[in-house]
């Protein structure tokens, strides 16, 4: 019989599906790695469950204890699979930001919810950053991820998503583009596949309202790029320890702006921002 001996097991080998009508205007190939097939729906699962297994190797977590992290909610989806499995308590600090959907779901699989203001400073009591690491400093036996600065997270994809991606394209890959929220995710790929060819170029994908492109180009960490957006999991208003800029060739902004976003589509309504 084939099967997987848990839900942790089948995290990973993903596949890489061919885009062809949206980008029906270029001649490149265009493959799509889709970490929606993973057990969380999100590529944060393997990652998740690397920092749980290294915490665990190091003696950080101890049986029965409490996991704590500020996630965008995708982190947490990962951490709340391994903590079924591994019999741990789990704790989310989401922004109010995040879809009800996700804050729903999380509650589902058995943690504990929290929702703080997304329009303050990262060094603002009230904010995610801050209240997470209160939280796990006021619970007894628990432990703070802390999945910006946590580096098993790069290391994850350094050691799963990289090789993958190598072996799937048969090494033909020229260019990595991906969304930078936490940085794990391009730079654990993007060393990987540069130590392999040094010519394959890491594109990060940035939003207006985060301060990864202008820092990366200039040097400068610039707190006027810094405004509230809709967009869910990429951009930043820190620069998280996994961010390995080295490595990146460039990074490109998308939309969605936040005051845009509800001028289109809340034209009646007053907004103050
Ligand atoms: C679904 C999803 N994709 C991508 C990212 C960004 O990846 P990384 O944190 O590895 O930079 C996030 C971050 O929260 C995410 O939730």
């Amino acid at each position: 019989m084939k099967y997987f001996n848990n839900v942790l097991d089948s995290i990973g080998n993903t596949p890489l599906i061919k885009i062809n009508k949206l980008c029906s205007e270029t001649k490149a190939k265009v493959l799509a790695k889709v970490e929606t097939t993973n057990p969380g729906n999100s590529v944060k699962d393997r990652m998740a469950l690397k920092m749980i297994e290294d915490a665990e190797e190091q003696g950080l977590i101890k049986p029965g204890g409490t996991i704590v992290e500020g996630t965008s909610g995708n982190t947490g989806m990962g951490l709340a699979l391994a903590c079924i499995v591994k019999g741990y308590k789990l704790i989310c600090v989401l922004n109010d930001k995040q879809s009800k959907e996700k804050m729903d779901i999380l509650r589902a699989v058995g943690a504990e919810v929290v929702v703080c203001p997304t329009a303050v400073e990262p060094d603002d009591p009230r904010s995610y950053y801050s209240v997470s690491k209160r939280l796990a400093e006021e619970t007894p036996n628990s432990w703070y991820v802390n999945q910006y600065d946590n580096l098993s997270n790069r290391k994850a994809h350094y050691e799963s998503t990289g090789p993958e991606i190598w072996e799937q394209t048969e090494g033909k890959i020229t260019h990595f583009v991906v969304g930078v929220g936490t940085g794990g995710t391009i730079s654990g790929v993007g060393k990987f596949l540069k130590e392999k060819n040094p010519n394959i170029k890491i594109w990060g994908i940035d939003t207006y309202g985060s301060v990864f492109k202008k820092y990366h180009e200039t040097g400068i960490f610039d707190e006027n790029e810094i405004y509230p957006y809709i967009t869910e999991g990429i951009g930043e208003d820190i620069l998280p320890a996994n961010v390995d800029f080295k490595i990146i060739d460039a990074f490109e902004k998308v939309q969605i702006k936040m005051l845009q976003f509800i001028q289109e589509n809340l034209p009646e309504k007053k907004v103050f921002l």
